[in-house]
């Protein structure tokens, strides 16, 4: 073999080896990356890791939130309680998607949020239930859903019929279901609420202060259909409050305190 060829020769053989090399590179990290999603406890459908907010205007070391670390499973119902101001809505805000983490990540069923796509994840993976239900008041309960059906391009055949469905779950009559929103009373409305974000059949339900302006006995019942959403159809329920009725029900309560009491 003359060196022409024979360097030829090597430089094939260097490349075939190159290659090999590259593709066990490809095999070593799809089996990290396999192993750290397995790594991942399997209960555990949200994790916050280290997560830091800081809002745009506030001055430089003044964080709306700071370093918390809080793992939540499928199937429990959870509180998150602090006094006002300690970042719950912020927190709230992380979690589904809407604001991302200064520093510290979120991770949901596996994967960083940073490399989700948000729209997605808030249209079909997280339900949010809000204090002053957020409904449309001039429409009619049904409406109302099927306006979150739609909005979530869910290709359902019997828009109004799924209404029901999921208003007869929350416990509200069928005949309620052409009711204006603005006749109905507050945890009628709040039922309605609930029932809108289960429209997509979302892992996870999160609900900022959603008894705040209802009576003892209304927030039990408003509490026993979040409880039946976590223990009976496993989905991860988190309650952002001040009650104490809520905390004595949970499976698991939460403390945000401010960054000077920390
Ligand atoms: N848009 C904003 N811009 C700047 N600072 C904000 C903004 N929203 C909230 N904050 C500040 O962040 C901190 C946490 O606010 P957040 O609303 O999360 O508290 P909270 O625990 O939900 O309070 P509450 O119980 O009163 O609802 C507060 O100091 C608040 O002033
Ligand atoms: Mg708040």
């Amino acid at each position: 073999m003359t060196n022409k060829k024979k360097n030829n020769y090597i430089s094939k053989d260097n490349l075939g080896k190159n290659v090999f090399q590259k593709e066990i590179k490809v095999k070593n990290k799809e089996n990290k990356e396999a192993k750290e999603k397995n790594a991942f406890p399997k209960d555990i459908i949200l994790s916050i890791k280290n997560a830091s907010y800081r809002y745009s205007d506030a001055e430089e070391d003044d964080y709306a939130l700071k370093n918390v670390s809080f793992d939540f499973e499928s199937g429990k119902l959870y509180a998150i309680r602090g006094r006002s101001g300690t970042g719950k809505t912020t927190l709230l805000s992380l979690i589904s998607g809407l604001e991302k983490c200064t520093e510290g990540e979120i991770i949901f069923d596996g994967k960083s949020l940073k490399d989700m796509n948000l729209d997605k994840y808030r249209n079909s993976d997280i339900g949010i239930v809000f204090q002053s239900y957020n409904l449309l008041p001039f429409m009619t309960a049904a409406e109302n859903i099927i306006l979150s059906i739609d909005a979530n391009g869910l290709k359902i055949k019997n828009k109004k019929e799924k209404a029901i469905e999921l208003m007869e779950k929350v416990g509200l009559k069928a005949s309620y279901a052409d009711r204006k929103v603005l006749r109905l009373s507050g945890g009628e409305q709040q039922r309605v609420a609930i029932a809108r974000s289960l429209s997509y059949n979302p892992k996870m339900i999160i609900a900022d202060e959603p008894t705040g302006n209802l009576d003892k006995q209304t927030e039990t019942e408003i509490l026993e259909i979040f409880k039946k959403l976590a223990h009976e159809e496993n989905k991860c329920v988190i309650i952002v409050t001040h009650s104490q009725n809520v905390c004595d029900a949970v499976d698991k309560i939460y403390d945000l305190k401010k960054m000077q009491e920390k």
